[in-house]
C-alpha cells in the first residue's frame, strides 16, 4: 500500500480520548474530563426542531444557512457586541465551530503559512492548521498571571511567514478571559504586521464576574477578523452541530466555497432549533451560567484548600490547577488518579507544552458529583504526601 497522507499521519490522536476510553469502562468513575454541558438542550429548543420536522423541514438549505437564522445571528451580535454583519454575505452557518475553524484555515492558508496561538490551547488548533497545510506556532502563557495572553510572547512568535493569530477567549482549557486592553494590543499587533485574526468565541456567554470582549468589536479588528461562534456550549446543544462564522464578504465567500463542496449545509432541523435558541433562549442561558458559576466557586476554593493551586478562571467551564505540589507529571497524575480513585481529568500537556504541570477539570458535571470527585482528589493528593 502507498503511504497515507503525511499531514494527517503527523498528528497524534487527541490525548483526551485515551483516558476517556478507559474511564468509560470503569464502574463508579466520575468524569471531569469532557468539555460538554451536563444539561439537556432546553425543551423549547428541542420542541422547535420537532415542530420543524413535523412541518416537513427536511431539505437542504442555502449553502450559507437559513437566511432567517443568519438574520437572527446578525441581530444577536449587534445587540450584544455592537458589531454589524450583513446576513446576505458576511455570515455562514457551519457544522459547529469545528467546521468553522477548519474552513477558516483552509480559506486563509497557503503551504507553510504560520498561525500563532496562545498555549495551553484547544486541542484542535494545531491539527486544523496542519491539515490546511500551515504551520502551527505556539506562544506560551504562564499560570502565575492566570494564563493571560502576553503581547511580547506573541511578538516573538511572529515571523515573515505568519498569516494569522488564532485566539480563544474565554479559553479552553484554562478558563482565562483576556482583558480588553490585552486584546486591543493584540489587534494593534495584527494591524502592524497585516495579519488575520481568527477568534473562537464559543464560550462567549459563559463568563463570570466580568464581561466578554468580542474581538471583532475592537478598533481596526473587524476587517481582518473571522469571528467563530456557536450553540454547543451556551445553549447545551453539542449534538446539534451548529455554529457560525462571520467575516468580511470576500473571506466568507472563500470559506463558503469549501463548505459548499465538502458539507453543503448544516442540518435544517438543527438550524431551526438554533433560531429558537436565539429568539427565546436567553433565560436558559442565564440559568445554566449561574449554575456553572456556583460550581466554579466551589471547585476553585476546594482545589486551593487541597493544595492544587488554581487561579480563579473567569470563563468557560474549566479549571486548570497546578499539580506540581504532587511531584507527578500531568500524565502520571491523571493516570494514577484514574486507577486509584476513579476520577477522570485531562492531563495539561495535551494542550501543549506549557500545560505540563497542570490538569484540566471540567465543572460541567452536577454539584454532588463534583463534591464527590473533590473528596477523592483530596484523598489522592494527601496519600501522595504521606
Ligand atoms: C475552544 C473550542 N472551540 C471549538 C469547539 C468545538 O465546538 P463545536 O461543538 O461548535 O464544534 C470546542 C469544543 O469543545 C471548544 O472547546
Amino acid at each position: 500500500m502507498k503511504p497515507l497522507s503525511q499531514a494527517v499521519a503527523s498528528v497524534p490522536p487527541s490525548g483526551i480520548r485515551r483516558f476517556f476510553d478507559i474511564a468509560a469502562q470503569m464502574e463508579d468513575c466520575i468524569s471531569l474530563g469532557v468539555g460538554e454541558p451536563d444539561f439537556v438542550t432546553p425543551w423549547h429548543i428541542r420542541e422547535a426542531a420537532i415542530w420543524a420536522i413535523e412541518k416537513g423541514f427536511t431539505t437542504y438549505t442555502s449553502n450559507y444557512g437559513l437566511f432567517t437564522l443568519r438574520q437572527r445571528i446578525a441581530a444577536h451580535l449587534r445587540n450584544r457586541y455592537g458589531v454589524q454583519y450583513a446576513p446576505e454575505n458576511e455570515i455562514l452557518v457551519t457544522v459547529g465551530v469545528s467546521e468553522g475553524l477548519d474552513i477558516a484555515m483552509r480559506a486563509l492558508l497557503n503551504p507553510g503559512d504560520e498561525v500563532v496561538f496562545f498555549e495551553p490551547s484547544y486541542v484542535s488548533y494545531a491539527p486544523c492548521v496542519l491539515f490546511a497545510g500551515g504551520k502551527p506556532v505556539a506562544a506560551p502563557t504562564d499560570y502565575r498571571n492566570g494564563f493571560q495572553p502576553g503581547v511580547e510572547q506573541l511578538r516573538e512568535a511572529i515571523t515573515p511567514r505568519t498569516k494569522a493569530i488564532l485566539l480563544c477567549y474565554p479559553s479552553n482549557p484554562t478558563g482565562t478571559v483576556a482583558s480588553r486592553q490585552v486584546l486591543e494590543a493584540v489587534v494593534r499587533l495584527a494591524v502592524e504586521h497585516d495579519l488575520f485574526l481568527v477568534s473562537d468565541e464559543i464560550y462567549d456567554r459563559l463568563v463570570y464576574d466580568t464581561q466578554h470582549t468580542c474581538v471583532a468589536s475592537l478598533p481596526g479588528a473587524q476587517e481582518r477578523t473571522i469571528l467563530l461562534g456557536g450553540f454547543s456550549k451556551s445553549y447545551a446543544m453539542t449534538g446539534w452541530r451548529i455554529g457560525y462564522a462571520c467575516a468580511p464578504a470576500p473571506i466568507i465567500e472563500m470559506m463558503m466555497k469549501v463548505h459548499q463542496y465538502t458539507t453543503l449545509c448544516a442540518p435544517i432541523a438543527a438550524q431551526k432549533a438554533a433560531e429558537e435558541a436565539l429568539e427565546r433562549g436567553e433565560p436558559e442561558v442565564e440559568r445554566m451560567r449561574r449554575e456553572y458559576d456556583r460550581r466554579r466557586l466551589l471547585i476553585v476554593e476546594r482545589l486551593n484548600d487541597i493544595g492544587l493551586e488554581c487561579v480563579p478562571p473567569q470563563g468557560a467551564f474549566y479549571v486548570f490547577p497546578s499539580i506540581r505540589c504532587t511531584g507527578l507529571s500531568s500524565e502520571q497524575f491523571t493516570e494514577q488518579l484514574l486507577w486509584e480513585e476513579r476520577v477522570a481529568v485531562v492531563p495539561g500537556n495535551v494542550f501543549g507544552a506549557s500545560g505540563e504541570g497542570h490538569v484540566r477539570l471540567s465543572y460541567a458535571t452536577s454539584l454532588p458529583r463534583i463534591e464527590e470527585a473533590l473528596q477523592r482528589i483530596e484523598r489522592f493528593v494527601s496519600k501522595g504526601r504521606r
